[in-house]
């Protein structure tokens, strides 16, 4: 069996792929390793690269805000990435990064063992729920696989680039307070 730490070690020396000649730091993850609620977007932007954690630059501060329109907050929640280390110039994560680092993903899930997931954007929802995903139509949407909850909405830097995009993003928000309401999973 694995561990954290060990997994951890593994993603810190990692260069499986060409992203790790570029990368400042590894973002592994971040938030409560006992949440049941599991977010994943789809790699670290300059800010995570730079500091070692997922979402702290303004992508993140929108997430911290949607997360506590809901009641919660990042100790609520675990968050991950497809990617853990930067895409230069924040490209989208090519085919092979994906599947060489979803390795890590997985093994983090299985730790996790999370009741939920959410999905943050196209590239996490087409790497997790289903590679055609469309989160147009598809966003918002509960997916039952492996036992756990599954659902996408935009990601947070596609709510800043299309303000109108926030309040759909809002409506699915309270599908998943719903689900953490009826699966009782976080208790205050
Ligand atoms: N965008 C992501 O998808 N992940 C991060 O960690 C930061 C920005």
């Amino acid at each position: 069996m694995f561990s954290w730490e060990v997994l951890e070690c593994a993603c810190q020396t990692c260069n499986r792929c060409r992203l790790a000649e570029t990368r400042t730091n590894v973002v592994v993850g971040d938030g409560n390793k006992k949440a049941k609620i599991l977010l994943i977007g789809e790699g670290p932007g300059e800010k995570e690269d730079l500091s070692g954690i997922p979402f702290v630059g303004p992508a993140g501060q929108l997430l911290d805000k949607m997360l506590d329109c809901i009641g919660l907050s990042r100790e609520d929640v675990y968050i991950a990435n497809v990617v853990k280390c930067r895409p230069p110039g924040n490209r989208d994560p090519e085919t092979d990064e994906k599947n060489c680092c979803i390795e890590y993903l997985r093994y983090q899930f299985a730790l996790i063992k999370p009741q939920i997931i959410l999905c943050l954007g196209r590239i996490a929802a087409q790497s997790i729920i289903d590679s055609r995903f469309r989160i147009t139509k598809e966003h918002g949407t509960w997916y039952k696989k492996k036992n756990c909850w599954m659902m996408a909405t935009y990601h947070p830097s596609a709510l800043l680039r299309d303000e109108s995009k926030k309040k759909i993003a809002f409506e699915d928000l309270k599908e998943l307070k719903k689900k953490i309401d009826e699966l009782d999973i976080i208790k205050k």
